[in-house]
């Protein structure tokens, strides 16, 4: 049996009781981020799927008009349709709803970010490399008890670092204990945010 509603994905146990919520770029795949999942907390049990949405053939997790520009009303539909796979895959494959860390780059943290602030109760944390605001909520979530880690490019082609800025003020204005680093880089994952978000990772967060 498969988790309903189906993403195509990819779910490896783990040893430890988190689980690693592995969100791709576009035209990326389930299989893309499991190295990273395995690199970021080599316990964690890794649930990887695939965005529903094609552009071009590449996968995405929802629909954009331009670069940068979203499709509001497919964004918010898609992220309850993710959270719900999340809760049908937690019951799937027994593993603990309440410990779930987000793991998303790019189109994948947009989305990650969007759960957070419309469906805050599937996550207990969230690293995003890469990410900007996704939508700005009709009522403000509550993100106390959430920790979330950013990752931006300072010279990010696609996300410009004031938009990563603004997506921390919306979040530490819900609550949530944010952590920002920008890193010499463009739009591109580098080994230093691997190794920072691993760090916060392992240091703080259950
Ligand atoms: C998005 O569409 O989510 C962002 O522009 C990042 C990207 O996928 O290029």
């Amino acid at each position: 049996m498969r988790p309903e509603p189906d993403f195509l994905h990819e779910f490896v146990p783990g040893k430890s009781a988190r689980t690693l919520l592995l969100l791709h770029g576009t035209g990326g795949n389930e299989r893309d981020l499991i190295p990273l999942g395995h690199d970021l907390d080599p316990g964690a049990s890794l649930l990887s799927p695939r965005g529903k949405i094609l552009e071009n053939g590449r996968p995405r997790f929802f629909r954009r008009l331009a670069e940068g520009v979203f499709d509001l009303e497919d964004l918010k539909k898609r992220t309850h349709e993710l959270a719900e796979f999340v809760v049908s895959a937690a019951a799937h494959y027994k593993f603990d709803l309440k410990k779930i860390v987000a793991v998303g780059y790019s189109n994948g943290a947009n989305i990650a970010a969007s759960m957070l602030l419309l469906r805050p109760e599937i996550l207990s944390a969230a690293i995003l490399f890469r990410a900007m605001v996704p939508l700005v909520p009709e009522t403000k979530p509550n993100l106390n008890s959430k920790r979330i880690w950013i990752g931006g490019g300072a010279h990010d082609p696609i996300v410009p670092a004031s938009n990563t800025q603004e997506l921390v003020e919306m979040l530490r204005s819900s609550g949530a204990d944010v952590t920002i680093r920008f890193f010499q880089s463009g739009h591109e994952l580098t080994s230093d945010d691997v190794d920072l978000a691993r760090e916060w990772l392992t240091g703080s967060v259950d």
